[in-house]
């Protein structure tokens, strides 16, 4: 064999080794908690043959604690750059079968030197994560890494796009990389996160919690927020995150990517001209509004199982991206309360860090009243979403289906915010406060002066039914230019296209300055 052949047959087999990562026993139980490696599930996210690994050959440099004799390729993640329906992206996944995928200085090298490369590129980095946190022999070194990778977190935060899978563990300061990024995906049981684990719970509070209770997805979809997509395994959350990126650009200089689109523009949704309920008090799913208007009726809705009275999410209108905030009077009536608002707020400055058009759809009885809402802060997060929209530069459509009611009026992306078309349905309520609330206010003294029970109802009725004449619906609103047209519900689909089209050379800049102070 000449030195030639000798030195690559010498390449294939680290090659081999590296791909190995911890070993096959390792693999093996990896497998069998029904979880992917780090390599398979960088193969499942990009496109076939299109993943090219960077420092494969990296290995960590500590020699305390017996580490010099465990080397191991890669040193527990694996980096590199491939593409994603024909579009370059930086990916690493965290390799568990290494040292339990646990973060080394040479690990948070590897992370930077691919996030400094998307930078410059501006392109969108994905990160899976499997990791027991800091690797513990390496000490602070390990914070330091940790560091690192956050503040380039920090930093490409609105310049790319960056989307973390949970796939394992997630725990102490680690989590803090993902919540730094735009989108956070979890499976189903084998992933967590967590700031501090069931034991130090225990110990600090008292508190015995599992794992799954503490830190599970359907705790961070549910009750906290921090989870934005939840997976049944690995594939499907891969899968989900290849959609997710479908909608993003590669970085905020770009336009979203347009799809062909065979759904026709014009397609009349009959359905929508009957969907509003006669009872003004009766509900329906506004899920059904947006998947008769979208293309081909597809909805990624984002935080599904959290803060429901919202539904926010990703659809294509005659294929451009664009991403909707609906009230859903399925649930608390639509009503804006603390997470809705914060819920909506992070997702309207995604879209407009990335260029993505918003199209709001309003049925807002207005804020939850109460001590609860008044005491969490409902005034400083409601100013959010209203801070969020006013903020907003993107192509802003706003539809009003039904109630508009008070300050969640001007929060839903109302004229004054600088919404760009603000569309109403014939059967839309625009106006300070709802009829019973306003008679109530207005003859309350009158109201008191009827002593007969049936009189006083029969006057309740005479003025609420001449409030709602009046107030209660979308002409006056359009008679001060604040609502640009009224159209028929069947026609959503076709008003919001050509809108799109029509904004879609939108400029709009805001004044320049080192950021803005909203309150957070
Ligand atoms: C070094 C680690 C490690 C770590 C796991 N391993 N975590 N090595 N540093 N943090 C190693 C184990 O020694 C083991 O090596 C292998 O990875 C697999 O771990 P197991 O314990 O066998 O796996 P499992 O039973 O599935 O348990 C997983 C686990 C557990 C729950 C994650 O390993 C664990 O509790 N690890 C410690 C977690 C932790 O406290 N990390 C520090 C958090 S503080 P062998 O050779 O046997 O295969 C933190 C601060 C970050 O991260 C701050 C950022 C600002």
């Amino acid at each position: 064999m000449s030195i030639n052949s000798e030195k690559i047959r010498e390449l294939v087999e680290k090659r081999a080794e590296a791909r190995l990562g911890g070993g096959e026993k390792r693999i093996e139980k990896q497998h069998a908690q029904g979880k992917f490696t780090a390599r398979e599930r960088i193969n499942m996210l990009c496109d076939e043959g299109s993943f090219e690994e960077y420092d494969m050959f990296v290995t960590h440099r500590t020699k305390s604690f017996g580490l010099d004799k465990q080397q191991y390729y890669s040193d527990g993640v694996v980096t590199g750059r491939g593409t994603v329906d024909g579009r370059v992206i930086f990916v690493f996944a965290q390799d568990f079968t290494v040292f339990g995928g646990s973060l080394s200085e040479t690990f948070a090298n590897k992370i930077c030197k691919i996030m400094d490369q998307a930078m410059k590129v501006g392109a969108p980095v994905i990160g899976l994560n499997d990791s027991g946190g800091a690797r513990i022999q390496e000490g602070v070194r390990s914070l330091a890494g940790y560091a690192e990778i956050f503040q380039r977190n920090i930093m490409a935060s609105g310049v790319i796009p960056q989307i973390s899978g949970i796939f394992g563990p997630c725990a102490g300061g680690a989590v803090y990389s993902p919540a730094l990024t735009d989108f956070i995906l979890m499976t189903e049981d084998t992933s967590y996160m967590f700031v501090t684990g069931p034991k130090v719970v225990q110990s600090v509070t008292g508190e015995v919690i599992t794992t799954e209770d503490l830190g599970g997805a359907r705790v961070h979809s549910t009750k906290s927020g921090v989870s934005h997509f939840v997976a049944q395994n690995d594939e499907e959350g891969i899968m989900l995150i290849r959609k997710m990126l479908s909608y993003m650009p590669s970085n905020n200089l770009e336009e979203p990517p347009v799809l062909e689109c065979d759904d026709a523009i014009d397609r009349l949704e009959d359905s929508l001209n009957e969907i509003i309920p006669d009872n003004p008090n009766q509900p329906y799913d506004v899920l059904d509004v947006i998947h008769a208007i979208a293309d081909y009726g597809e909805f990624l809705e984002v935080q599904r199982n959290f803060a429901k009275n919202i539904c926010i999410g990703f659809a294509r209108f005659n294929g451009r991206p664009v991403g909707i905030v609906a009230n859903q009077p399925k649930f608390l009536a639509g009503v804006l309360d603390i997470q809705s608002s914060i819920k909506a707020a992070r997702f309207v400055r995604f879209c407009d860090a990335f260029n993505i058009p918003i199209v709001t759809l309003v049925d807002v009885p207005g804020f939850l009243p109460g001590s609860g809402q008044e005491y969490g802060g409902i005034i400083t997060h409601g100013a959010k979403l209203l801070f969020a929209y006013g903020e907003a530069t993107v192509p802003k459509i706003t539809i009003t289906l039904r109630k508009s009611y008070g300050g969640a009026h001007d929060v839903m992306s109302c004229k004054q915010l600088r919404g760009d078309l603000n569309y109403a349905w014939p059967t839309a309520e625009i106006a300070v406060m709802g009829a019973k609330g306003a008679v109530e206010v207005l003859e309350g003294r009158n109201i008191r002066g009827i002593e007969d029970k049936t009189e006083r109802a029969k006057f309740i009725q005479e003025k609420e039914d001449e409030y709602s004449t009046k107030f209660a619906n979308p002409y006056l609103a359009a008679k001060y230019g604040f609502i640009d047209d009224i159209i028929e519900p069947r026609n959503t689909r076709f008003r919001i296209i050509r809108a799109l089209e029509g904004l879609s050379t939108k400029k709009e800049l805001n004044p320049p300055k080192k950021h803005s102070n909203m309150p957070l």
